[in-house]
């Protein structure tokens, strides 16, 4: 049986990724990236703007985890895709470069697959919550290499990792109620 979103990528990408680890896959030195006018998870989620996504309330309750697991889900899953534009836009970099943009998409894949783990084990799934697509847009609005990489692994991602002591906080908290 054909696998669904999110998973038939996740398969397809490991596909891919085991031939380009092995040597098979043959770079293209000629083509023009296709525009994405919108990100992957829309066929799944309901994207909706920033202020109108479900906040983290109570994390004592289901439904609280569920809303803060979904929107680090949410996180790592538009991480894959950036890792794989990342790779995928930006021609005639050294193969070292998309050796290690291709091994944060693995990474960033094996992150989401925990979170979702997570999600079932509470009863949900991802695209049961609304979320935002501001990743999706600073990918957009950063087409040259310089742009992405200053914006997107090095503002914004970094902006993402200062507020996880925060969140780890809360979940403390609640692990010790
Ligand atoms: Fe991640």
């Amino acid at each position: 049986m054909e696998s669904q979103f999110p998973h038939a990528k996740i398969e397809r990408f490991g596909k891919f990724y085991k031939a380009y680890k092995a040597g098979h896959v043959e770079f293209e030195t000629e083509y023009s990236p296709k525009e994405f006018e919108k990100p992957s998870y829309s066929s799944t989620c309901r994207v909706v703007p920033p202020q109108d996504v479900p906040k983290r309330s109570n994390l004592t309750t289901p439904k609280g985890q569920i809303v803060l697991l979904h929107a680090i889900a949410h996180i790592e899953f538009s991480a894959i895709d950036l890792a794989i534009d990342g790779a995928y836009r930006f021609l005639h970099m050294p193969k070292k470069y998309y050796d290690d943009w291709l091994e944060v998409a693995d990474d960033e894949i094996r992150h989401f697959l925990s979170l979702e783990k997570l999600l079932h084990e509470l009863g949900a799934k991802y695209g049961d919550v609304e979320v935002h697509n501001a990743l999706f847009e600073a990918s957009q609005r950063t087409q040259t290499l310089l742009e992405r990489m200053a914006v997107v692994p090095r503002y914004l991602e970094a902006n993402g990792l200062d507020a996880t002591p925060m969140i780890l906080n809360k979940l403390k908290k609640t692990a010790k109620k």
